[in-house]
C-alpha cells in the first residue's frame, strides 16, 4: 500500500475517531477501507432538498455537499454530480444493492453539476440551479392509490478518486421522497402525501413505507407544525381548535380532549374518503383554511381576531349570550377555504326575539377584491368582535386609508360591500350613497332600522346559515364591476 494511501487512511481514521470517539476503531487496514468508504459516503449529503412536491416543466434547485471534500483535496479536480429521478421501487433496489444499472423514472434537464470549492468554509458542494423535470414515468397503478400518493426520490451520485486514481469513491445519496404533479390542482393532495411521510416515517425505513394509521395526538402535532409553518405564525392551533378538528375528523360531538387521545386516524380518513355529506376530504378542508389564512388573514389570526375553528352551533351558543351586533369569524364547514361572519341581531319578524345570522362565506376571490377588515368596516350592523371588543379597536388599523386626492383629474371610485337587509335605508334611493360614497366613511355605528327587514322566507338570508346569498352578492359584484370602469364624464373631460 502506498505511503499516500496510508497517510490518507490515517487522516480519515483520525477523523472517524474524533467523530465517533470511543467507538473502538482499530487500525486494521482491511476494516478501515470499508469504514472509510462508508464514512465518505455518509458525508455526501443534501444541503438543500429539492421541493417535495415537484411539478413537471417547472424550475427547481437543490444543493449537495461533500463534507470531507476539502480534506481529501478532491477540489483540485472537482467531481461532477448527476441527479436522476427514481421510483420507490428503484430506490428500494438501490439500497439493497440489487442492481447498479442506471435506472431512472423520468428525465431531468440540467441534471449535471460540477462541485465548487468554497475556500472560506472549506466546503465542496454542487448547486443545481436550473433543473426541471421534463418527463415522468409512473409505475402501474396499485389498487386505490392515486398519482399523488406515488413517491419518487432524486438520486444524486458522484465519483472521484484520491491519491492518483488509486482509490475511487462512488458516492450516492437520496433526497426526501418527492411527489410529482403535472397540474397545480394536484398540489393539495400531493402535500398531504408529503406531510404524512415527513411526520410519520420511521428512521431507517425501507423506502418509503409509512404507517397506515397514526394516533390522533400525533397527527395534531403534525397539523400544528404545518399550520404554523404555512401561515408563518407563532400562534398555532389551540386545544379547542384541535378538539374542533377531531370532531370534524371523527364526526364526533365530544368536547373532551381526553376522548380523542387514543383514537387513530387512517390515511384513508385523512385524505381519501370525503367527510360525511361533503365532496372533499379532511385534509382538503384543513389545507383550504391554511391557504386562506396565509394569503389574507394572517394579521387577524396573529391578533387572535379569528376564532375560526368553531362550528355553527357553538357560534350560535356563544353569540346568543352577547349584546346585539356582536360577531365572530369562523371557517366555513361547507366550503373549502371559506370564512364566514356570524352575528347576533334582533329577529325582524318577531319583535323581541334575537337570532344568529351567518353571512355567505368569503373566499380568496372575495378578499382579492376587498379585504376582510374593509368588509367588516362596511357592515355597520357589526359592532363588537366576540366577546366584547369594539370592532374598530381590533380592525381599524387594517382599514384601507381614505383615498388621496384625485390624480390627473381622475376621481378614484371605491368599492364597498352591503348586505341590503342590514343596510340603513337611505331616504333618497337615487343617491344610493352606500355604493357611491367617494370618501372613506369612518365606521360610524348607525342605528339599525330593524322595521324594514324583508318578509320572512327571503331566500338570501337564512338564520340557519347554510343558505344562499348568491343573488345579493351578484348584485354587489355587479356594482363592483361598474365602479371599476371610469365614469362617462371623466372620459369626456380629461383626455389630454
Ligand atoms: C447509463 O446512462 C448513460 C446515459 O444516461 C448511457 O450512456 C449508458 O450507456 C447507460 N449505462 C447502462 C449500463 O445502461
Ligand atoms: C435553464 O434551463 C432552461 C431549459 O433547459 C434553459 O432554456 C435556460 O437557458 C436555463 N437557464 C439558465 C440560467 O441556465
Ligand atoms: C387509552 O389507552 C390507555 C392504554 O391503552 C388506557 O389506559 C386508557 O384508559 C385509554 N383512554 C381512553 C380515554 O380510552
Ligand atoms: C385528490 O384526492 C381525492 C381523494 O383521493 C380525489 O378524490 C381527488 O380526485 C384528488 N384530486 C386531484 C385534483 O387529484
Ligand atoms: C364539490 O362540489 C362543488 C359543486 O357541488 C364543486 O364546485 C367543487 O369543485 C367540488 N369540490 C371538490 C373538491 O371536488
Ligand atoms: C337586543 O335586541 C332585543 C330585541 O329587540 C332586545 O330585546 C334586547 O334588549 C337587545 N339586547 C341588547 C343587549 O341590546
Amino acid at each position: 500500500m502506498s505511503e499516500l494511501l496510508n497517510h490518507l487512511f490515517n487522516r480519515l481514521v483520525q477523523k472517524i475517531y474524533s467523530m465517533f470517539y470511543g467507538y473502538g476503531c482499530t487500525v486494521n487496514t482491511c476494516v478501515c477501507v470499508c469504514v472509510c468508504v462508508c464514512f465518505v459516503c455518509s458525508t455526501f449529503i443534501i444541503e438543500k432538498q429539492p421541493p417535495q412536491v415537484l411539478k413537471t416543466q417547472t424550475k427547481f434547485a437543490a444543493t449537495v455537499r461533500l463534507l470531507v471534500g476539502g480534506k481529501l483535496n478532491v477540489h483540485m479536480n472537482p467531481p461532477q454530480v448527476k441527479a436522476t429521478i427514481i421510483s420507490e421501487q428503484q430506490a428500494k433496489a438501490l439500497l439493497k444493492n440489487e442492481n447498479t444499472r442506471n435506472d431512472s423514472s423520468g428525465e431531468i434537464l440540467n441534471n449535471n453539476c460540477v462541485m465548487e470549492y468554497h475556500q472560506t468554509t472549506g466546503t465542496l458542494s454542487a448547486h443545481f440551479r436550473n433543473m426541471s423535470l421534463k418527463r415522468i414515468r409512473r409505475s402501474d397503478r396499485r389498487g386505490a392509490e392515486s398519482v399523488t400518493e406515488e413517491k419518487f426520490t432524486i438520486l444524486f451520485e458522484s465519483q472521484f478518486s484520491v491519491g492518483g486514481n488509486e482509490l475511487v469513491f462512488q458516492v450516492k445519496t437520496l433526497s426526501l421522497p418527492v411527489v410529482v404533479i403535472v397540474h397545480g390542482s394536484q398540489d393539495n393532495n400531493a402535500t398531504a402525501t408529503v406531510l404524512w411521510d415527513n411526520a410519520f416515517a420511521e428512521p431507517g425505513r425501507v423506502p418509503f413505507i409509512v404507517p397506515d394509521k397514526v394516533l390522533w395526538p400525533q397527527l395534531c402535532e403534525a397539523l400544528n407544525m404545518k399550520y404554523k409553518a404555512e401561515v408563518q405564525s407563532n400562534r398555532g392551533l389551540s386545544e379547542e381548535n384541535l378538539v374542533f378538528l377531531a370532531q370534524k375528523a371523527f364526526s364526533s360531538s365530544s368536547v373532551n380532549p381526553e376522548d380523542y387521545r387514543n383514537m387513530t386516524m387512517t390515511w384513508s380518513q385523512f385524505n381519501r374518503e370525503s367527510l360525511p355529506g361533503r365532496n372533499f376530504t379532511f385534509w382538503q378542508w384543513f389545507d383550504g383554511v391554511m391557504e386562506l389564512t396565509k394569503k389574507h388573514l394572517k394579521p387577524h389570526w396573529n391578533d387572535g381576531a379569528i376564532l375560526g375553528f368553531v362550528n355553527k352551533q357553538q357560534a350560535q351558543d356563544m353569540l346568543m349570550s352577547k349584546p346585539n351586533g356582536t360577531f365572530l369569524l369562523r371557517f366555513s364547514d361547507s366550503e373549502i377555504g371559506g370564512i364566514t361572519i356570524a352575528w347576533v341581531a334582533e329577529n325582524p319578524n318577531k319583535a323581541g326575539e334575537r337570532m344568529v345570522w351567518n353571512l355567505m362565506p368569503y373566499t380568496t376571490k372575495d378578499f382579492s377584491i376587498r379585504s376582510l377588515a374593509d368588509r367588516i368596516s362596511d357592515l355597520n350592523h357589526l359592532l363588537f368582535l366576540y366577546p366584547d371588543r369594539p370592532k374598530d379597536e381590533v380592525f381599524s388599523k387594517y382599514y384601507t386609508p381614505p383615498l388621496s386626492k384625485a390624480v390627473d383629474g381622475y376621481v378614484k371610485p371605491q368599492i364597498k360591500q352591503v348586505v341590503p337587509e342590514f343596510t340603513t335605508p337611505n331616504p333618497d334611493p337615487a343617491a344610493n350613497p352606500t355604493y357611491m360614497d367617494h370618501a372613506a366613511s369612518p365606521a360610524v355605528n348607525q342605528p339599525h332600522a330593524y322595521g324594514l327587514y324583508p318578509p320572512i322566507g327571503d331566500p338570501m338570508l337564512d338564520a340557519d346559515g347554510d343558505f344562499d346569498l348568491d343573488d345579493t352578492m351578484d348584485v354587489a359584484r355587479h356594482v363592483e364591476e361598474l365602479l371599476r370602469r371610469p365614469m362617462e364624464g371623466q372620459w369626456s373631460g380629461q383626455q389630454s
